[in-house]
C-alpha cells in the first residue's frame, strides 16, 4: 500500500473510532499539506509536532505532493513546525487530530538568513579550504570536532587574536589540543572562512533553484523521527542504550546521572551516580580537568551496556571506575580500577565479562563480575617517546596537584597519544579495538591476551562494530569514510560518506542492525543519520529535525528502529539549548503492522 493510501485509510479509521468510541482512541494524527505561497507543493519538508515540558516531538517529511501525516500523537494541543531549507519555518498551534492542516511557507529571500539555515558542515567546508597542509587539516578535524560541531553558529563568531588565544587555551585544557604550528594559524583561518562578505555569497549560490537544497529521496521521506528532551541545559547525554525491557538508558556525563526513558509513556527518571568520595573533576581534578564550566561531574559516566541479568554497566571516565546499576533495586555498585586513566567504551563478551578501552593511558581492560577482578592490557604505543610519556602519566597526574602544568602543552600531549577508542567482540571471541590518533585497529586474543595491530588505510578509526558475518565496520572520523574490515583476509574496503561538500562529515560512531546487516552512521557534523545498505552499496541520508544535532552512539530496538542522542558539548550550542534522545523509524509501515505502537 502506498503511504498516502495508508495515511488516508488510517485517518478515516481514526475518525470513525473517534466518533464511535472516544475512550478507545489512544493516538491521533495531524495531517495536511505543505506548499509554497503560490500553492506549489513542497517536497521533503520536515513537519514536527511538539508539546510538553520536557518537550517530546514527532517529525515526518512531506511527500511529492507536499502531503504529510504525523502519526501516534496523544489527542490534545500540539505546536507544529514546518521546516525546509530555502523557506522560513512555518509555525502553527493546533489540536490533534487535525486532518486538514494547510501550511504555506514563505521563501527565505535574505541570503544571510538562508545561510543560517544550513548545517554546520556546509560552513565548515569554507574553513577546511583555508588549510593547505593535509596533515594540519586532519589534525584540526580530529581535535576540534569531537565535542561539538565546527561551523555551527557559536563557532563562527568573529574574534580578535587575543580572544582566540583564550578560546584555544580553554579547548586545550579540555583535551582539544593543537600543535603550536596549527594553533598559530587558527585565527586567520576562522577570519577568512567565516567573513560574511565571502561566506554568504558562496553558501547561497543558486538560492531559489531546485538544485539549492534537494529533497531527500522517497525512501528517506517515509521515516518517522521522535525526539525527547532529556536533562537540562547543563547536561550532556553522552551515550545511550536500548534495554531489553524497552526502556532507553542514557548517561549524563556532565551531571553524573543515569536516565531511564520509557518511550511508551514519555516518562523519564534520573538515577544519580554516587561520587564515591571523588572531588569535582574526579581523578583529573588537579590536572586541567576535562570539564565544561557548568559541569557537576565527579565520576563522569561515559558509555553503557546491558548484562545478561539486565543490569546496566557504565564506564565512569573521570572516576576511573566501572559502575553497575541494578534496575530492580535501583542501586549502584562501583568498582575502582586497578590501573589506567579514562575508561571509555565497553562491550560484554559471551561469558558476561566486560571489556573496555581506557583512552587516556592506552589500555584495554577486562572485568569479571563473578570475581570482581580487573585484568589490564597495555597496548603498543607508536614510539618510545609515547611509551615513556604513557608510563609517566600517573606521576604527571599526581604532580599536577602541586605544580601548575601548562594547559596548552598538556593538550598537545593528549592529541599525540594513541587513544584506544571503539571496541567490539568478534563472533570468534576476539576483542577488537581502535586507536583513534594512531590510525590503527587491533585484536586481543581473549585467552592469551596477546595483542595484534593493523594499520587502517584511513585516518581516525572511531567507534567500530561487527556485522552478523563477523566483518568489522569502522567510521573514519577525520577521513569521512565508512570502512569494512574482513578479519579473515585482513583487508579493508572503504566508501566515502556522501555528505556534500565531501570531506566535511565527521562520523563519530556507527552500528550494524544485525538482522539485515544495515549500517547506520552518525552524521555528526551535518545534523543527519546516514544509512548504508552493503548489498547495493547505497547510502541514504536522513536530515534530523534539530539544528546542531551532534550524535555519538547508535542502538536499535526490537522493531529495528534506530536510537541516538544529541550530545553536542556545550549543550547551549544546540538549537534551543537542550539535549534530546532521538528515535528514527526507517520503516514505519512495517512497525505499525507489527502492532508495536
Ligand atoms: C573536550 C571538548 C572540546 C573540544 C575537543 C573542543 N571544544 Fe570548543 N568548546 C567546548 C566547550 C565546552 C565550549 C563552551 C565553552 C564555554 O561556554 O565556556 C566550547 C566552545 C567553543 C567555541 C565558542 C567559544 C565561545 O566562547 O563562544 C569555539 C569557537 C570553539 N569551541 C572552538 C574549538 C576549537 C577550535 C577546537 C579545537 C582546538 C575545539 N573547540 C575543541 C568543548 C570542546
Amino acid at each position: 500500500m502506498n503511504r498516502q493510501l495508508a495515511g488516508a485509510t488510517c485517518a478515516s479509521l481514526l475518525l470513525a473510532l473517534t466518533l464511535a468510541t472516544p475512550g478507545l482512541v489512544r493516538a491521533a494524527e495531524i495531517a495536511g499539506r505543505v506548499s509554497d505561497s503560490d500553492g506549489t507543493p513542497i517536497v521533503g519538508a520536515r513537519i514536527t509536532a511538539e508539546r510538553g515540558d520536557p518537550a517530546r516531538s514527532t517529525t515526518v517529511y512531506s511527500d511529492e505532493e507536499g502531503r504529510f501525516a504525523v502519526p501516534n500523537l496523544a489527542p490534545g494541543d500540539w505546536q507544529v513546525r514546518v521546516r525546509r531549507i530555502g523557506w522560513r519555518d512555518g509555525i502553527r498551534d493546533t489540536a490533534a487530530p487535525n486532518l486538514e492542516l494547510a501550511i504555506a511557507l514563505e521563501r527565505e529571500t535574505d541570503p544571510t538568513a538562508l545561510a543560517e539555515q544550513l548545517p554546520a558542515n556546509r560552513w565548515f567546508a569554507l574553513f577546511l579550504e583555508q588549510i593547505d597542509d593535509s596533515a594540519h587539516r586532519e589534525q584540526f578535524v580530529r581535535q576540534c570536532t569531537y565535542c561539538h560541531q565546527q561551523g555551527n553558529e557559536a563557532t563562527r563568531v568573529p574574534r580578535e587574536d587575543w580572544q582566540w588565544e583564550k578560546v584555544l587555551a580553554l579547548m586545550a585544557r579540555m583535551g582539544g589540543g593543537l600543535s603550536s604550528e596549527v594553533a598559530a594559524q587558527v585565527p586567520s583561518w576562522f577570519d577568512a572562512a567565516y567573513d560574511p562578505a565571502h561566506a554568504i555569497p558562496r553558501l547561497t549560490a543558486g538560492m531559489g533553484t531546485s538544485q539549492f537544497a534537494p529533497a531527500p529521496p522517497a525512501e528517506v521521506r517515509r521515516a518517522v523521527i521522535d525526539e525527547w528532551v532529556l536533562g537540562g541545559r547543563a547536561s550532556m547525554q553522552h551515550d545511550l542504550m536500548v534495554h531489553p525491557s524497552g526502556h532507553i538508558y542514557s548517561v549524563d556525563m556532565m551531571q553524573d546521572e543515569l536516565y531511564r526513558l520509557d518511550p511508551d509513556t514519555g516518562e523519564s527518571k534520573r538515577f544519580p551516580i554516587p561520587a564515591d568520595g571523588l572531588p569535582l573533576g574526579g581523578v583529573f581534578a588537579t590536572s586541567g580537568s576535562p570539564l565544561v564550566p557548568n559541569a557537576n561531574a565527579h565520576v563522569g559516566p561515559h558509555s553503557l551496556q546491558v548484562a545478561p541479568d539486565g543490569s546496566v554497566w557504565v564506564t565512569l571516565a573521570l572516576g576511573n571506575r566501572l559502575g553497575r546499576f541494578d534496575p530492580a533495586t535501583e542501586e549502584w555498585t562501583l568498582h575502582a580500577m586497578s590501573e589506567g586513566f579514562y575508561p571509555h567504551t565497553l562491550r560484554l563478551d559471551s561469558k558476561g565479562r566486560i571489556w573496555f578501552t581506557i583512552a587516556g593511558s592506552n589500555h584495554v581492560a577486562r572485568f569479571d563480575p563473578s570475581s570482581g577482578q580487573f585484568e589490564t592490557i597495555r597496548l603498543p604505543a607508536e614510539n618510545l617517546q609515547q611509551a615513556i610519556a604513557l608510563r609517566l602519566m600517573p606521576f604527571v597526574i599526581w604532580l599536577s596537584e602541586y605544580v601548575d602544568l601548562d594547559p596548552v602543552g598538556a593538550g598537545e600531549g593528549a592529541g599525540a597519544m594513541p587513544v584506544p577508542y571503539g571496541i567490539d567482540i568478534a563472533p570468534d571471541g576476539g576483542v577488537w579495538f581502535s586507536q583513534l590518533n594512531a590510525h590503527r585497529i587491533g585484536r586481543i586474543d581473549p585467552d592469551t591476551l596477546e595483542v595484534e595491530i593493523v594499520e587502517t588505510p584511513f585516518t581516525a578509526p572511531r567507534r567500530l562494530r561487527f556485522d552478523s558475518g563477523g566483518r568489522l565496520w569502522i567510521p573514519g572520523f577525520s577521513s569521512g569514510v565508512v570502512s569494512r574490515f574482513d578479519p579473515s583476509t585482513r583487508t579493508f574496503e572503504s566508501w566515502e560518506i556522501p555528505i556534500e561538500p565531501r570531506g566535511t562529515e565527521t562520523p563519530y560512531a556507527l552500528h550494524v542492525e544485525r538482522s539485515t546487516d544495515t549500517v547506520w552512521i552518525c552524521g555528526t557534523n551535518s545534523d543527519t543519520l546516514i544509512r548504508f545498505d552493503p548489498p547495493s552499496e547505497e547510502f541514504f541520508v536522513y536530515p534530523l529535525p534539530t539544528r546542531v544535532t551532534y550524535t555519538r552512539e547508535i542502538d536499535f530496538d526490537e522493531q529495528g528502529r534506530v536510537w541516538t542522542s544529541n550530545s553536542n558539548t556545550p549543550t547551549w550550542q544546540i538549537e534551543r539549548g537542550q539535549p534530546r534522545i532521538i528515535r528514527l523509524d526507517p520503516n514505519p509501515g512495517a512497525t505499525a503492522l507489527a502492532g508495536t505502537h
